[in-house]
């Protein structure tokens, strides 16, 4: 997609499925680009209440830049780089966050701003994602790649759960103000706050490719 295509009535998910780069300027205005991806550009500023014209104006500068999220072409190779880059990113990094959150909250039980029964959400997403990936894993993905099925059934439950982790992350959100470190914030919650913020981002990036990358080559014609 270039500039010109860059519609203000196109969905933010095709923007994002289409403009390298454009997922960070939707994470930089706080644009829903993942679960709620099906939402024209301009509408989806209006309910977030920034203005179109600088968010079009950011997208419009992308052109030319390159894409450093590139996704493989090939839809074998797009899975196997979902599996690689994201699937094995959280199983590897989720297990850490726990622990610092259940650190910070102990040490720190006493604060008023202490992200309490923040452990407690990471690790009821940890066991969510775990169980969704595992199905992605040992029948959907195998099922796309071999072809032939029809696969409408099982997308629409992988659509269905990723809204669930996107709750999770809205609700990560408002237990930490944002991921915004308070002030006299010891080492440990600033490493688990940078984790959050790299979670966040990973788990965003992951449900865009899969809900509007990998998952549209699969829809039936309408
Ligand atoms: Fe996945
Ligand atoms: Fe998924």
């Amino acid at each position: 997609m270039t500039n010109d295509l860059v519609a203000r009535h196109a969905t933010v998910g095709e923007i994002a499925a289409s403009l390298p780069g454009a997922t960070d300027v939707f994470r930089r205005f706080g644009l829903d680009f993942c679960c709620k991806g099906d939402v024209a550009l301009d509408e989806a500023a209006r309910r977030r209440g920034v203005d179109l014209a600088e968010v079009e104006g950011a997208l419009s500068a992308l052109d030319g830049v390159a894409d450093r999220t590139a996704a493989p072409a090939a839809t074998p190779a797009l899975i196997d780089h979902i599996f690689a880059r994201y699937h094995e990113t959280h199983r590897r990094e989720l297990p850490e966050l726990i622990r610092l959150a259940r650190t910070v909250e102990k040490v720190h039980a006493a604060r008023s701003d202490v992200p309490r029964g923040l452990a407690d959400l990471l690790q009821r997403m940890a066991s969510e994602l775990e169980q969704h990936m595992a199905k992605e894993e040992l029948i959907l993905f195998p099922a796309m790649k071999r072809g032939g099925l029809p696969l409408d059934a099982p997308i629409a439950c992988m659509r269905h759960e990723h809204d669930d982790h996107g709750e999770h992350l809205r609700e990560l959100e408002t237990l930490t103000d944002g991921i915004t470190l308070p002030s006299g914030a010891c080492r440990t919650w600033q490493a688990l706050y940078a984790g959050l913020a790299k979670l966040q981002d990973d788990l965003m990036e992951h449900i865009h490719l899969e809900n509007n990358v990998l998952f549209p080559r699969f829809a039936r014609p309408a």
